[in-house]
């Protein structure tokens, strides 16, 4: 992980690349002014789960906390006369591990070990003080100079210094009664309990090793009526075999996927239909929500939320890797509804570029897409998506002069890091005239360097399998709750 080295945009302004209208062919369906960001191809191949070694917690600690804890002594004790001052647990810690660590350190989420009782945390108190200190837990890898976000989960500088004083000064408990409230989670959920819980209906067998074809099944809602979705999570019953998940909406009438099965897992080599095997690839379908470990569930703002038509069904499309055990998974997407209709709609859009070629050996490879919004939107969340060659990610709008001249606003910046697919949610949406223009720059590491890099010495292009590299700049937006897919890319002179 530790964080890379930040690209700096002199004076904020870089030239563009001209206009690559490149997929406007794929665009037919919908007949409207080229969009990159309206095909959704199926996301790619993360390859092996991230394994991580846990450390025994005896191997630290131990061997630093005697110059460490003198350290303590003087920071925390200034003159002898004073008593000794040093965090304790219930007063100092909990709140910081409730807020900003249990959302994945607690028992049955993606960490792996709970950090919820003194006794937890005390184990661990070394191995706190040395992740928060270089920055790698909370994971985030957005540049913090660049945009602010509602879900940036980072430590202030101050609550960083209390979990090392707390380590230096042999994490000591304090008392209970100092404790903040108890944190109440729904149970097996990161959002409220969810008002519908959608699950494949029949389990995916996973075998033991070897590559797993991208895998859908389709299930029925059984929505009587349309539903507002306010927040979604996603929660496979397999959590270490599942890379990533996306969920389509597939609405009542949709042709897409039109003769696959329902309520039964299938891949796309499966099909026997020619248009069916394509489907599975590419689609204009909503997506309900994008699924990888670590990514926060979809919560919007007052008044906006996700459209699910009546009758619709949910595609899963899974992304399923193996680790030497066979297993099963049937995933469930958690729904929570709006309690009133919202006045606005959210969509999930791309910008997306699948014409690329990184060379061998290549350490700063660029690919860009862009393309300019159709009607006004609210832009309001982010989810870049590469494989191992990923090294950074930027989104940012085009403003252009008379002369056509480009100035370049950056939005994100974000060190990319495979093993942490995370969405980055605007502090404050941003209103977006039609015609604004956006932009997605990926850049790649194909050289040795890259510690991810499963081959420096093959060119790498578009495709599903993790050795190979996707370029896609998903992005939400809040439009009109009446505007659906379709209607927001028609452009009105
Ligand atoms: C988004 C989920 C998430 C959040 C939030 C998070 N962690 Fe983690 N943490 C993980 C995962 C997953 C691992 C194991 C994989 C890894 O090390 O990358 C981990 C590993 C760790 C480890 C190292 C364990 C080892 O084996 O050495 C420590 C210590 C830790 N986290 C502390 C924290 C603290 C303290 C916070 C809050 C300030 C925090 N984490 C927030 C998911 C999270």
């Amino acid at each position: 992980m530790g964080s890379r080295r930040v690209r700096d945009i002199p004076k904020a302004i870089r030239k563009c690349e001209p206009p690559r209208w490149h997929i406007a062919a794929r665009v037919g369906l919908l007949g409207v002014a080229a969009m990159a960001i309206l095909l959704l191809p199926a996301l790619g191949r993360l390859s092996d789960v991230h394994t991580f070694a846990q450390n025994s917690p005896g191997t630290f600690g131990s061997g630093d906390s005697a110059p460490a804890h003198s350290r303590a002594t003087d920071a925390y004790a200034p003159n002898a006369q004073q008593p000794t001052f040093y965090p304790t647990f219930y007063k100092d810690v909990q709140p910081i591990l409730e807020q900003h660590c249990q959302v994945c350190h607690r028992r049955g989420e993606i960490a792996p070990m709970p950090l919820e009782t003194y006794e937890q945390a005390q184990h661990w108190s070394a191995g706190i003080a040395r992740m928060v200190q270089s920055k790698r837990m909370p994971p985030w890898f957005a540049d913090p100079r660049y945009g602010h976000f509602a879900n940036d989960p980072s430590l202030t500088a101050q609550q960083i210094q209390t979990l090392v004083a707390w380590n230096d000064a042999q994490a000591p408990a304090g008392n209970p009664k100092d404790a903040p409230p108890a944190l109440t989670w729904s149970a097996g959920w990161n959002i409220p309990a969810p008002a519908a819980v959608i699950q494949m209906q029949k389990a995916v067998a996973l075998p033991a090793r070897g590559d797993v074809e991208y895998t859908y099944e389709i299930v029925p809602t059984k929505f009587s009526q349309d539903q507002w979705v306010e927040m979604s999570e996603v929660r496979p019953s397999s959590r270490e075999h599942v890379h990533h998940a996306v969920v389509y909406i597939r609405p009542p009438g949709s042709s897409w996927l039109r003769n696959a099965p329902i309520g039964t897992p299938f891949t796309a080599a499966e099909m026997t239909n020619e248009q069916d095997r394509r489907d599975a690839n590419w689609t204009t379908s909503d997506i309900l929500l994008v699924y990888a470990p670590g990514s926060s569930p979809d919560r919007w703002g007052a008044g906006m939320a996700k459209f699910v038509p009546a009758g619709s069904d949910l595609v899963f499309q899974m992304h399923y890797v193996t680790n030497g055990h066979q297993a099963t998974d049937r995933t469930s997407i958690g729904l929570v509804f709006a309690k009133q209709p919202p006045s606005q709609r959210v969509l999930t859009l791309q910008l997306t570029n699948d014409r690329f070629l990184i060379p061998p050996g290549a350490t700063d490879v660029r690919v860009e897409a862009h393309g300019t919004l159709p009607n006004d939107a609210t832009l309001l969340n982010f989810f870049p998506h590469m494989h191992l060659r990923g090294k950074e990610f930027e989104y940012n709008i085009v403003h252009r002069d008379a002369s056509g001249a480009a100035t370049i606003e950056p939005l994100l910046r974000v060190n990319y890091d495979f093993h942490w697919q995370l969405s980055y949610r605007l502090a404050e949406p941003r209103f977006l005239k039609a015609g604004t223009e956006l932009q997605a720059v990926a850049w790649y590491d194909n050289s040795r360097n890259n510690p991810h890099n499963p081959d420096p010495d093959s060119a790498v292009r578009w495709g599903n399998q993790t050795y190979d590299e996707m370029m896609v700049g998903f992005f939400d937006v809040a439009v009109p709750a009446e505007v659906d897919k379709t209607q927001y890319f028609m452009r009105h002179p």
